[in-house]
């Protein structure tokens, strides 16, 4: 873990409520699933957001307004300092991705799978990402995912956009090993759907972020785990599901 000062280069919505910042003078190394917890003026606790994308020490952050940290984080302005603890939690194993790895996505749990694609991509992985959301409006990092030469499926479960229905309704065939990050329902979903190894990373509520007050801890099949320490990422057969 280190702590570290950032300065903002952008914080610009991609949609009405989804916000992408970049930030400059990131001292880098952090793997692809990690995350940073963000300190917010006035706020006693730091913010957990995932890495979407970490190059040539620009981190590029991706959240969505839900509350008063996000809130406050949505009206800073390039220029401004964010003091940030960087290089949290284990990230994803990338050794266990097969030939044909498949990045499963819902909502704010998008972001970390870019990072992820991206790493992937230079390993010579052909990636599949399936991405799902609401309605089209909330859609954000398609075409990015694209641009990186991953076959990318969008859901949305008004049938708005793309498949009409969740992640699991456009599901591709031929993946041997999955990556995902969502809202809990999503994974469960998932867990159930696909018959084949992964693992899934968790946006549990945090305390302290490093693994001092045990407020993130989750019950796994070899005892209680702390999200933010031994995860956010837990490999399919951990979980008491
Ligand atoms: C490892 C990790 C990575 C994350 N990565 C991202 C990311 O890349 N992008 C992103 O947008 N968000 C991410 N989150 C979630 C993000 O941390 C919360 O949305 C944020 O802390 C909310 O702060 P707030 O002050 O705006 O909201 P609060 O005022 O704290 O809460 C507002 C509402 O959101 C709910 N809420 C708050 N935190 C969470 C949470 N972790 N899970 C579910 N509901 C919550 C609260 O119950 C409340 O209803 C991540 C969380 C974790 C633990
Ligand atoms: S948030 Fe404190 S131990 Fe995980």
């Amino acid at each position: 873990m280190n702590r570290e000062l950032l300065t903002i280069t952008e914080n610009e919505p991609l949609t009405a409520s989804v916000f992408r910042m970049r930030l400059s003078g990131c001292a880098g190394g952090y793997l692809p699933g990690q995350f940073v917890n963000v300190a917010l003026p006035g706020l006693y606790l730091r913010r957990p957001i995932s890495v979407c994308d970490l190059a040539d020490g620009t981190l590029t952050l991706i959240y969505k307004v839900v509350g008063r940290g996000s809130e406050l984080m949505s009206r800073l302005r390039p220029g401004e300092k964010l003091d940030v603890l960087t290089g949290l939690g284990n990230g994803y194993d990338l050794a266990a991705a097969g030939d044909a790895p498949l990045l499963v996505g819902g909502g704010v749990g998008v972001p970390p799978l870019y990072y992820l694609a991206k790493e992937l991509i230079k390993q010579g992985k052909t990636v599949s990402v399936v991405l799902g959301f609401n309605t089209k409006d909330e859609i954000f990092y398609e075409d990015e995912f694209r641009a990186l030469g991953c076959q990318t499926a969008v859901t949305t479960a008004d049938g708005s956009r793309g498949v009409k229905g969740f992640v699991t309704d456009a599901l591709p065939g031929g993946a041997s090993y999955y990556y995902a990050c969502g809202p809990l329902p999503m994974l469960k979903a998932l867990y159930r759907a696909a018959p084949f190894p992964g693992e899934m990373s968790f946006e549990e509520r945090m305390g302290c972020g490093f693994g001092a007050c045990m407020g993130c801890s989750m019950m796994t099949k070899s005892g209680a785990k702390r999200v933010c320490r031994e995860g956010p990422v837990f490999k399919k057969e951990e979980l008491l599901w």
